[in-house]
């Protein structure tokens, strides 16, 4: 199976406080990968250095065959939303999606891609006028209207409700069908365990375990939720 993201041994401090600590994981072609952590764990922060967002103090990190420090080029086959996505709110999803379409250099569907994530009803209505899920769905178009082949999505679930949920899981499921590795990352267990093939539970700066969710709901059964929480706790609390 094809590896599309390595991550080798990083670290990350801001200032004194070290957040990143001997991290490495690798997301394989067609998984969803689940990045499970308490508020404060440093996923968003390992998210944006796979994206070059964020500058690593050591180590090195490859998404599909390229080292991140080696050029963005790389990013024109990936799609992310990071924690709240932004967007010119006086726009419509069209224009926005077109706008972005027209700076990537690429075509596509937007009609499709808008009723894919359940938008293709807004019509004109500018982004201002929309709920928090409604602007998840609209971050999750942008993030794929491009075909990526990777795509990272930052606690992807949150603000929605439980219908949402359930469509946008789906969604994932269907992308990850058709060969697009996805990250998410969460804080809670329950969503991730039922919307990830992976997980790994990042805890103290590095993944202390990494595990098929499959196997180990067999192996814990109704101590599933325990053995996670466990992991998730930091030395001391
Ligand atoms: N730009 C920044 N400057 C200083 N500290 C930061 C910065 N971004 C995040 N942090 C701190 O790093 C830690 C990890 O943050 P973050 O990566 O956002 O975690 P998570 O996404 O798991 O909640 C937190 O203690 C946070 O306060
Ligand atoms: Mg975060």
């Amino acid at each position: 199976m094809q590896t599309i993201v390595e991550v080798n041994d990083i670290e990350k401090s801001y200032g004194p406080a070290q957040v990143i600590n001997h991290c490495s994981l690798k997301i394989y072609e067609g998984e969803i990968y689940g990045l499970l952590g308490i508020n404060g764990a440093g996923k968003t922060t390992l998210m944006k250095m796979i994206l070059g967002l964020q500058r690593m103090d050591r180590g090195s990190i490859y998404v599909l065959g390229k080292e991140v420090s080696s050029g963005p080029e790389y990013l024109a086959n990936v799609g992310s939303v990071i924690e709240n996505p932004t967007f010119y709110e006086h726009l419509s999803a069209n224009e926005l999606l077109s706008m972005h379409l027209c700076y990537m250099q690429k075509k596509a569907d937007i009609e499709a891609i808008l009723h894919l994530v359940g938008l293709e009803n807004v019509k004109q209505k500018p982004i201002s006028k929309y709920s928090l899920g409604m602007k998840q769905r609209l971050g999750l178009a942008r993030a794929i209207v491009h075909h990526p082949k990777l795509l990272i999505l930052d606690e992807p679930l949150n603000g929605l409700d439980p219908i949402a949920i359930a469509e946008i899981r789906g969604l994932m499921r269907t992308l990850a069908n058709e060969g697009i590795s996805i990250l998410l990352s969460s804080h809670m267990i329950g969503e991730v365990r039922h919307t990830a093939d992976r997980i790994g539970i990042l805890s103290e700066g590095y993944i202390k375990q990494e595990f098929t969710v499959k196997e180990k709901v067999s192996e814990c059964g109704e101590q599933f939720e325990g053995y996670v929480v466990g992991l998730m706790r930091r030395e001391g609390i």
